[in-house]
């Protein structure tokens, strides 16, 4: 893709690292994150932002980059947290390790408000998270910020070299968009990222790398599937999509997802193997192992549906990558297995047979894209839902009866969000199933049943999440018709819980 005056991000291992790519895209600038094993082969950037990382300078392995190479790009320079303690040994100076962890808010007192600082507030919040602090500053460095304890945490070295200490891409950074806009200010002749530009670039690069092969692409019916699906059918490939009903859907899920795809031009085949998942999944209740049983089986049945296809397209997405540490280059830790990151999967992408064209895209970006590409909004505006189904939300062992019970509690809350209005309003929304059994009375009767927990989250990007306050009417009409038509159901519950540290799913 372009390589000219874009930012380059390079990844010394931060959570955050995909979040500053985003921040500086939404400030409509094209950026790109760079493994740091393949610095100084980064193109042509602009500007050039280091992130944090899990390491400490001082680690025998730290994480190292060519400060010769840095130099000579001659574009602004920014490094957040260890990469501005990376910075700082490389001018000369040195940094203190520490073994207690600075983690949380903190407030901002630049020493001037320009350059960095403009516009900014006093005191403005800040997001802390290290353990290593600056110590001692080479000749010509100056502190330009501080926190309220009067310690150094942001630095400048020279006209182009800056350092922070906090990271500004969280949003517990209340003004973290301002001092990435104010840094970006610095370079010259930045390239904007806009969303049509990207779609051309797109689709010519996926004629490019396909050619006249056949490329097989999973559909599942969310939003990232299908704007591969119709991206690949935009590229005049050779696609066929193939939908696996693997059992775990919510109710309808199999004929609303046949009808939307009838709209937008692109033929599915449906494979219905939820016999096999299901029989695969019986009495296993371990949340790894399940997502392990459901990856490996799509793939299984997948391939059995495909037979010697050419190329397989995936709807990968950024976060997907990171959560998953699956690019192998990445210094971020495994949080969960995704299920497109199975060994079958890994094997076929070491020869090179595998598409992600959304890999470098964050969820709301893809919409975006799907809006330049003309799918009608209802699609695009449906929630996420994982490609482990109804399992994730089903902890413990999942079956027929318990998905069932699921499927109406589920159908329920959504379509009471649907007729409040609200189902936009929130970013993911489900039912799931808490199975453990308490006792309650249904008409003159003990009764002895499970209990449904309701999640309804807004997030921008499902790395992190908040609960959402959802009106009573919603909550209450919501339990009621639970309560009243569920059968195996005698308890509503709420989830509050934001992520982290929880998850959207329960599993
Ligand atoms: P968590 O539970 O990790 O979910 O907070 C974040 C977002 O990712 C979705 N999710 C998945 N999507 N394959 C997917 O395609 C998966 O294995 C998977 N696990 C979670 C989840 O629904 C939420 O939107």
């Amino acid at each position: 893709m372009h390589d000219s005056h874009h930012v380059a991000v390079l990844d010394f291992g931060s959570q955050y690292t995909q979040l500053i790519v985003r921040r500086v895209r939404e400030l409509g600038y094209f950026a790109k994150l760079y493994a740091i094993e393949d610095f100084p082969n980064i193109g042509k950037p602009g500007a050039i932002i280091l992130s944090g990382g899990p390491s400490s300078t001082s680690d025998e392995n730290a994480p190292d980059l060519d400060f010769e190479a840095l130099k000579s790009f001659g574009v602004p320079v920014l490094g957040v947290c260890y990469g501005m303690q990376l910075l700082n040994i490389k001018f000369g100076g040195s940094v203190e390790a520490s073994d207690r962890r600075e983690y949380g808010p903190a407030s901002l007192f630049p020493t001037e408000l320009s350059g960095l600082y403009e516009n900014i507030s006093a005191s403005s919040q800040v997001w802390m998270s290290h353990s290593d602090t600056v110590k001692n500053l080479p000749a010509g460095a100056k502190v330009i910020a501080s926190n309220q304890h009067g310690t150094p945490v942001s630095l400048q070295w020279n006209e182009c070299f800056f350092g922070i200490q906090f990271h500004p891409e969280v949003t517990h950074s209340h003004e973290g968009n301002q001092i990435l806009k104010n840094f970006l200010d610095h370079a010259n002749d930045l390239l904007p990222f806009v969303i049509d530009d990207f779609k051309r670039e797109m689709i010519e690069s996926i004629r490019a790398t396909v050619g006249t092969k056949q490329v097989v692409c999973g559909v599942s019916g969310g939003v990232d599937s299908t704007v591969l699906a119709v991206l690949l059918k935009e590229a005049g490939v050779k696609v066929r999509a193939i939908f696996v009903d693997n059992g775990l859907l919510r109710k309808d899920e199999a004929a609303v997802v046949q009808a939307n795809f009838k709209r937008i031009g692109v033929e599915i085949e449906t494979v219905d193997a939820s016999e096999k998942f299901l029989t695969a999944l019986a009495g296993e209740g371990d949340p790894e192992k399940k997502r392990k049983i459901i990856g490996n089986m799509f793939i299984e049945v997948f391939w059995d549906a495909v037979g010697d296809a050419e190329m397989l397209a995936q709807g990968t997405l950024y976060p997907d990558v990171i959560e998953s540490a699956s690019n192998a280059k990445s210094k971020a830790s495994v949080i969960k297995t995704h299920h497109n990151r199975v060994p079958k999967i890994l094997e076929l992408q070491a020869q090179g047979k595998v598409l992600e064209p959304l890999a470098e895209l964050f969820k709301d970006e893809v919409r975006a894209l799907g809006t330049a590409l003309g799918i009608p909004e209802d699609i695009l505006q449906r929630h996420p839902f994982p490609g482990p189904g109804l399992s994730v939300r089903c902890p413990g062992i999942v079956d027929r009866e318990r998905l069932h019970i699921i499927r109406e509690c589920d159908a329920i809350f959504i379509g009471k969000l649907k007729e409040h209005g609200w189902y936009d309003r929130v970013w993911q929304a489900y039912a799931g199933l808490i199975p453990v059994k308490t006792v309650g009375v249904k008409g003159d009767e003990r009764s002895y049943e499970w209990a449904t927990n309701l999640r309804a989250v807004v997030s921008e990007d499902a790395m992190t999440a908040d609960w959402v306050e959802l009106p009573a009417i919603i909550l209450r009409e919501t339990s009621h018709k639970i309560l009243n038509e569920v059968k195996g159901i005698n308890r509503v519950l709420y989830d509050i819980s934001t992520k982290p540290p929880a998850s959207i799913e329960w599993e």
